[in-house]
Parts: structure tokens; C-alpha cells; sequence
């Protein structure tokens, strides 16, 4: 039965007679989409045009005024700094760098698909080419496999797989995990992980009072929002060392001018940061405090 046919015969079984007589089918499913629509332009009430006129205009109006919005920022941003776009967006490609295979080794044997369904190894091994010198690294993200969650790994991950990989990579470092999912977290050694909803200020707050005050490294592997990555680089970044790397992963193309704007803030704040594509899925945005451009792996 079709959704349309469903609900009329739900409107003839629930509704009294009297009241249909006064309320017809057509106009209670027009009142419901109205609602549905006033409720979409309230929430998205920063691209709505703040204008009177007909509510399902206005809703297409205001969906189409988000769905553009970065895109639209992006290209007033290409006016005043040309090539930003181009400038900003570096691809990596398998040069056959015997540290970058090391890493992608140590990621598949632990599990993590950062080096088979993605090859962010390509980058790692680059930005970490003293793998000695990194003392402290954070990774949001241990990887659950609860089907309840979202951004979850399937039955078939392994969590903490990356804390593992980069343990067994980093020969001195302390590795620090923060997930959502409470059931996944574990102490061993050299690993320590805690609870954080990224999405949460408060949670971000409470996680940074649990580590340590400088990290070398932090990747954001978690909710994978822009929402959940801009609140972690907001809570992080000043934590990181000048000469350290706050990488964000598996950034997808409809993403690509969001970060490209961030990108762009970064910089007027004297902030260098690009975004790594791959010929696998997945990029990496890379931002390091201190470090000017011309040193970003290229
Ligand atoms: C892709 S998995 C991490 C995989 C792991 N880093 C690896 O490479 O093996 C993403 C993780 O993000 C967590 N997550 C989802 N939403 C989150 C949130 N709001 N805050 C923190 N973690 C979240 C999920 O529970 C999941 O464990």
C-alpha cells in the first residue's frame, strides 16, 4: 500500500465523521506539509529569507540557500584570493616510500582501514617521519562496531585498531582514544581512552582537563559532521604544538568548500592548513599550528 493510501485510510479510521465533514483529507495533509515546512524554515532560519510569501516557496527557497551556502562563500573567497581552491587541495600519490609502507603495514595488521579502504598511510608517513619525536597522540574515534551508533565500523571492525597501529608505530608515544561509546573504551599499555561526545562543548571541556597540555598529534576519525569536526579543531587546535598536525579524515566531496572556507579563516589567524585528496576514498584536511605551507608534505 502506498504512504498517500495509508494515511487516508488511517484519516477514515481514526477521524469521527463529523469532523471529516469539517476537515477534508486534502486539507489536513496540506495543514501537516505546511507545518512540516514552517517547522524546516525555523530551524533553518539563517538561510530562510526572512520574507512573508508562501511557506512551501520559502522552503525551497531556504533549502536551497543552505544546500549553497559554503559553495557560495567559497567563491566570494575565490574572488578576493585567487587559486585559493587550487592552492589548497594537494593530492598524494603512491611514491613507494618505505615509511609510508611500514605505516600502511601497521594499520592493516591492527585492523584499521586507514590504509586499505582509505590510503592515508601516503600522508602519515610523510608528516610523521620521525615517528621518536612524537610524544603524545589523540585520536577521537576508537572505532565501535554497535549498529546503533552512527559512523560505526560494521561487525567487522576492530576497536581500537588505529590506537594499536600507531602504538606499535610510535615507539615512544602515549596514544590517547576518545569515543562516544562508553562500551569500547580500555586501558593498556601506553593506551588511554576516555568518553567525549564531540558534538558536545561541555564533553570536549572535561577531555581536554584529562589530557595532557601539549599533543603532538590529533586526528579527528570520529563523528565525521562538519559540525563535530569544526567544534573539535575549536577545543583542540590550541593545544596542539607548533610544530604538530591536527589532521580531520574522510572528508567527502560535498565538504570540499566547507573546509576550503576554514581553511581560509585558518589563515587570516596565521594558521596554514590544506586538504589531502588520495586515490582511494576519503581526504584528509591538515592543519599545523606553526608550520608554513611550503613544509606541508606535498
Ligand atoms: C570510523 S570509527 C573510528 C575508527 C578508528 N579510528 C580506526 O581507524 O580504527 C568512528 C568512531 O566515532 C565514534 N563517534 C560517533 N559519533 C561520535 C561523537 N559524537 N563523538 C565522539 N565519537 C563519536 C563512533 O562511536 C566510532 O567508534
Amino acid at each position: 500500500m502506498k504512504a498517500g493510501d495509508l494515511l487516508q485510510s488511517a484519516y477514515h479510521r481514526i477521524l469521527p465523521a463529523d469532523l471529516r465533514g469539517r476537515l477534508g483529507f486534502g486539507s489536513l495533509l496540506s495543514r501537516w506539509r505546511d507545518r512540516r515546512e514552517h517547522r524546516l524554515v525555523g530551524t533553518l532560519a539563517c538561510h530562510a529569507p526572512f520574507s512573508s510569501g508562501d511557506v512551501q516557496q520559502r522552503c525551497a527557497l531556504t533549502l536551497d540557500a543552505a544546500a549553497h551556502c559554503y559553495d557560495d562563500l567559497l567563491h566570494f573567497i575565490e574572488i578576493q584570493s585567487p587559486g585559493w581552491r587550487e592552492n589548497r587541495i594537494i593530492a598524494i600519490t603512491d611514491d613507494g616510500d618505505p615509511r609510508c609502507q611500514a605505516l600502511g603495514e601497521c594499520f592493516r595488521a591492527a585492523g584499521s582501514d586507514k590504509a586499505s579502504a582509505h590510503a592515508y598511510h601516503l600522508l602519515y608517513g610523510k608528516a610523521l617521519k620521525e615517528p621518536a619525536s612524537v610524544a603524545q597522540l589523540l585520536e577521537i574515534g576508537i572505532g565501535t562496531t554497535n549498529p546503533r551508533i552512527v559512523s560505526n565500523m560494521t561487525e567487522k571492525g576492530v576497536p581500537g585498531a588505529s590506537l594499536r597501529a600507531w602504538r606499535n608505530w610510535l615507539p615512544t608515544a602515549t596514544i590517547h582514544g576518545a569515543d562516544i561509546d562508553q562500551a569500547i573504551l580500555f586501558e593498556v599499555f601506553r593506551i588511554h581512552t576516555y568518553f567525549v561526545d564531540q558534538l558536545d562543548r561541555n564533553a570536549l571541556q572535561t577531555l581536554l582537563g584529562q589530557l595532557p597540555p601539549v599533543l603532538d598529534v590529533i586526528i579527528d576519525d570520529g563523528l565525521h559532521s562538519a559540525s563535530a569536526n569544526l567544534r573539535s579543531i575549536e577545543a583542540f587546535l590550541k593545544r596542539c604544538r607548533p610544530t604538530g598536525w591536527m589532521f580531520v579524515e574522510d572528508i567527502y566531496d560535498p565538504q570540499v568548500s566547507f573546509f576550503l572556507v576554514l581553511s581560509w579563516i585558518l589563515a587570516r589567524m596565521g594558521i596554514e592548513s590544506c586538504l589531502y585528496r588520495f586515490s582511494r576514498p576519503g581526504m584528509v584536511f591538515a592543519i599545523s599550528p606553526g608550520r608554513p605551507l611550503e613544509l606541508f608534505p606535498a
